[in-house]
């Protein structure tokens, strides 16, 4: 591969997975998409600038004109869809922008993909189309899709948008659906750099209803490894699982973080539950292990004490985000739920 297009590249995994690929190969041309909405931060690839194999190009993956013009311009071996809503509480406070980026934007990015004859291309989504698990039990790929929030079923039906594209017109598309992630550069409105941040600050942390939820978690970097493994190593029309294997609740997730940090538990603040919140994620990832030897290699205790770490150095990226319309979204989501 000579050039990717990459979509979403100045969000979290993204831009993770930008200074991947320029860690792997400094030649390859890299252009990157965004439309830098809240979630979207040049600072996040800082240092780009100066690259001559990198592009950025301001747009919305739903402007097919705009999305056509860079296909033709760059004729990339590959794209890789990572462009999205990404937030569970922002799609229950309004859904549209989830309905237009998710699924509206990636219908456009598909058709405009098959136009121009692409050769591969790589959908970024998420476990959470397979719903919620009880006590036992893992997702496959073979686990029915049951998205339970506007977020996890405006994600499902871009994976269905997908998969009709490859039995349609055999259009060579693949899905990868991830866990959760951690790491450095995360928007602080997801739980891990959310918490860290107001412990920093001495802040209380929201734990939805009693903290029992688990999900399963994975190193931002171990997720990029496997994108990038399977767009290397995977076929057409197949779904790949990555996972961590680190199941934790939220409440011992919380309380491993207060330990870290060295704060009180009385920090904890057990706040209202949100709307429908899905118990337990957990993956089995056998499949991308066999067919992509591909396996997360960060442990959770190293990985979650160096984002700490990362967090800590950078209180000046973590004020610079939350500055704006952030503090609007806080104020609508947390303002009469938590104490001072
Ligand atoms: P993020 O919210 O940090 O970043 C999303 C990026 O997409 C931002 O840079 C934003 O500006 C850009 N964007 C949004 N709408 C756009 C549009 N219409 N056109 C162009 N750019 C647009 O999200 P993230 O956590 O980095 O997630 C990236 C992808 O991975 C998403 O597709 C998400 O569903 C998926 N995913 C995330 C996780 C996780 O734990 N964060 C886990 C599994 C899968
Ligand atoms: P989140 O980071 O929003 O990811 P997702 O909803 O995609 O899994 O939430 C992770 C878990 O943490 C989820 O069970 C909800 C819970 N949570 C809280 O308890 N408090 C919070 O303030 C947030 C943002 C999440």
């Amino acid at each position: 591969m000579n050039t990717i297009l990459v979509t979403g590249g100045c969000g979290f995994i993204g831009s993770n997975f930008i200074r991947l690929q320029r860690e792997l190969d400094p030649n390859l041309r890299i252009i990157n998409v965004d439309k830098l909405t809240y979630a979207g931060n040049l600072e996040n690839l800082a240092g780009f600038e100066n690259d001559e194999n990198y592009v950025f190009a301001k747009g919305d993956i739903g402007d097919a004109e705009f999305i056509s013009g860079l296909l033709e311009e760059w004729s990339p071996a590959a794209v890789i869809n990572f462009a999205a809503e990404s937030h569970v509480d922002r799609s229950i406070l309004d859904s549209g922008p989830f309905i237009q980026t998710n699924i509206v934007g990636t219908q456009v990015l598909l058709d405009a993909c098959r136009k121009m004859k692409i050769p591969r291309y790589l959908q970024v989504s998420t476990d959470e189309v397979y719903g919620s698990l009880g006590a036992e039990g893992l997702f496959t790929e073979e686990t029915p899709l049951a998205p339970n929030s506007p977020y996890s079923s405006s994600k499902a039906a871009a994976d269905l948008l997908v998969r009709a594209y490859c039995h349609t017109f055999g259009f060579p598309g693949m899905i990868t659906r991830c866990s959760n992630n951690y790491g450095p550069y995360q928007f602080p409105e997801k739980i891990i750099p959310l918490f860290i941040a107001n412990l920093l600050e001495d802040k209380k942390v929201p734990v939805y209803g009693k903290g029992e939820n688990i999900r399963d978690w994975i190193h931002v970097r171990d997720h990029c490894r496997g994108i990038d493994a399977a767009l290397r190593n995977g076929k057409p029309g197949e779904v790949y699982n990555f996972g961590g294997n680190c199941e934790l609740r939220n409440i011992d997730l919380t309380k491993r973080l207060l330990k870290a940090l060295d704060k009180p538990e009385s920090l904890i603040e057990y706040v209202t539950d949100r709307p429908g919140h899905d118990l337990r994620y957990a993956i089995d990832c056998t499949k991308a292990e066999r067919e992509l030897d591909w396996r997360p290699e960060i442990d959770f205790e190293t990985g979650l004490a160096e984002t700490i770490a990362w967090y800590r150095e950078n209180a000046g990226w973590v004020e610079r985000v939350r500055s704006g319309e952030y503090r609007e979204y806080y104020q609508k989501q947390y303002g009469d739920r938590l104490s001072e």
